[in-house]
Order: structure tokens, then C-alpha cells, then sequence
């Protein structure tokens, strides 16, 4: 058993341009999209303050100033809440800010995720770390992130989180080639190719948001050249890491199969919209039925 100090503070960078999304994100960050009633960056704060990580950094930029925002009290909203007494709306609006204990740092240039997750260096320190991207959402129902933070804890390593994706679509995520860990239900990782082409990809196991990291990757990144893209890849210090010995070295996997979602492109921003308020339990018996109704009208 490894003897890795406990995770305790969790990482979102979140000052990516948002290309894909643009116009709507021209002036506003795409990790305030909402999805039914909140902003998405709000689930994955959330989703970090449930696994126990109480300390967050978010990496922020340019246009970034609404992420702040939401996070802080708007005095003269809930004043006027509570004076018409209107509980609920006024619980909603405070919950926000009252979601661990959230730090800011600016990256300057977005050059790139790993680019953004070195700017953690100081606020994070000598101690492992977990890093949460703001356009993955997962479901609060499945668990990921405390599976994650034991397998770092027993391993002493990085680990990522894996999903399976049909073969043809592996060239848009960072992909894993793994081998199985005799009586483990986590993999270690070999190699990290960030983007392949179908046919040299090493495998269908595609990396998402989710990372619980050795300190050790700060190094790292200050050694990596800007890869893919120009941008200083954290998938390129990842594969540094597990071609390494040592402390610190080598990288693990964890498969989700649970409920994830992609909240990053237009589509599948609506695929998640919908999927989650036909779930919403105060949306969802009305939206479902209009649903039923409206696609059976474009079939007809
Ligand atoms: P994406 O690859 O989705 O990039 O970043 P993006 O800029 O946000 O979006 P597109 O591709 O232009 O539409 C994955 C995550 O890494 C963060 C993003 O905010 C997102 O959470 N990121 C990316 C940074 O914080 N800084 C960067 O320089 C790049």
C-alpha cells in the first residue's frame, strides 16, 4: 500500500476560447451555459465538493468574470427574495456560494490544457491533486471521482478516467492503450495518444474530464513542448509520466460506465439539455409528453 497524502483540492480549468461554440460564447465563458436550471460549471463544482474536495482552484481568463460572479453573493437579489418571501428561489440563488471554498487564478494565454493545469503549481503545492473539466458533466447518480481518488491513493500514480467509444469516433478524444492489472478493476495505462486517426489508434478507450493527478505532472509540463494544436498538452506530460518510474510515475485508468455528459459542442450541449430536464422532476412529465408529441409530428 502506498503512502500518497490524501487528495484535497480539486483543479477546473476552465479558460479555454470556446471556439465551438462561438457566437454565443463571444462574450460569455461556454462553462456558463445552462443545462435546465443551472450553469454547467455549477454541476462540476458540485460534483468536486461531493467526492470531500473542498479546496478549488478554477483557471480562469478573459470573459471569465460571470464565473466569479455566480459564485458570489448578489446581496440585492436575495434581499429582494426574502422580502417576498420567496424561499426556494432564494435557496437556489445562495447555493452557489456557499459550494466549498473557491480560489481564481488567470491563465493569460490559453495555450492549451496542460498549459492551464501548470498554473495550479503554487495554490496546489507538494500533494496530489484532482482535475475537473468544465464541459464533462457526470452523473451525480454514478460515482467516478472517489473510485479515482483511491486508486491514486493506492497506486501512487496519475489516473485517468477511460470511456468506450464506438471505434470511428476515437480521432475527437485523447486515446489509451491499456493493459488489465491481475485482480484490480482499474487498468494501467501504457501509452497516451492524443487524438489518433482511427487506424493507428492503439485502442476504443477514450480519455474524458476527469484526472486525479501526482504532483509530480508540474514538472513535467514546464519540460513539455507545445504539441497538438501548438498547445501544451496534458496528455503529452500524462505520457511522459507513464513511461516513468519512480515517484510520481506511471498512469492508471478507471473505465466509467456510468451516465456522462459532453456539454462541450453544440450537439451534444443539446443531447445533455434534453436528457437531463426530460429527467428533472419538475420538468421532465411535462417536457417528455410535449417531446412525444413534437417528434411524432416530425415522422409524421
Ligand atoms: P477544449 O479542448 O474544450 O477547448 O478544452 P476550449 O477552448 O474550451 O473549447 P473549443 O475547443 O475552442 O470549443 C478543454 C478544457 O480545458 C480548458 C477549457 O476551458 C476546457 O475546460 N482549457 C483549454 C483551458 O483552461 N485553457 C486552455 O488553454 C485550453
Amino acid at each position: 500500500m502506498n503512502s500518497a497524502p490524501r487528495v484535497r483540492k480539486a483543479v477546473i480549468p476552465a479558460a479555454g476560447l470556446g471556439t465551438r461554440f462561438l457566437p454565443a460564447t463571444k462574450a460569455m465563458p461556454k462553462e456558463m451555459l445552462p443545462v435546465v436550471d443551472k450553469p454547467a460549471i455549477q454541476y462540476v463544482v458540485q460534483e468536486a465538493v461531493s467526492a470531500g474536495l473542498q479546496d478549488i482552484l478554477m483557471i480562469t481568463g478573459r470573459n471569465k468574470r460571470a464565473l466569479e460572479d455566480h459564485f458570489d453573493r448578489v446581496p440585492v437579489t436575495e434581499q429582494l427574495l426574502e422580502a417576498k418571501g420567496d424561499g426556494d428561489r432564494l435557496a437556489a440563488v445562495q447555493h452557489a456560494t456557499k459550494l466549498g471554498d473557491i480560489h481564481y487564478v488567470r491563465q493569460g494565454d490559453p495555450k492549451g490544457l496542460g498549459h492551464a493545469v501548470l498554473r495550479a503549481k503554487t495554490h496546489v503545492g507538494d500533494e496530489p491533486f484532482a482535475v475537473l473539466l468544465g464541459d464533462d458533466l457526470i452523473d451525480e447518480r454514478d460515482e467516478l471521482l472517489t473510485t479515482m481518488m483511491e486508486v491514486q491513493a493506492k497506486t501512487g500514480g496519475s489516473v485517468v478516467a477511460l470511456i468506450e467509444v464506438d471505434p470511428s469516433m476515437i480521432s475527437a478524444y485523447g486515446c489509451a492503450d491499456i493493459e488489465p492489472i491481475e485482480g484490480e478493476d482499474y487498468v494501467r495505462v501504457r501509452e497516451l495518444v492524443e487524438k489518433p486517426s482511427v487506424a493507428d489508434a492503439p485502442s476504443n478507450l477514450a480519455i474524458i474530464g476527469r484526472y486525479v493527478l501526482h504532483q509530480r505532472v508540474f514538472d513535467v509540463l514546464e519540460d513539455t513542448a507545445p504539441g497538438r494544436g501548438g498547445e501544451i498538452q496534458l496528455t503529452d506530460a500524462l505520457q511522459t509520466l507513464a513511461a516513468s518510474d519512480g515517484e510520481g510515475g506511471g498512469v492508471y485508468g478507471v473505465v466509467f460506465r456510468g451516465r456522462r455528459y459532453d456539454t462541450g459542442d453544440k450537439l451534444s450541449y443539446l443531447k445533455a439539455v434534453v436528457t437531463l430536464s426530460c429527467e428533472n422532476e419538475e420538468l421532465g412529465p411535462d417536457l417528455r409528453k410535449w417531446l412525444g408529441e413534437y417528434t411524432a409530428q416530425l415522422t409524421e
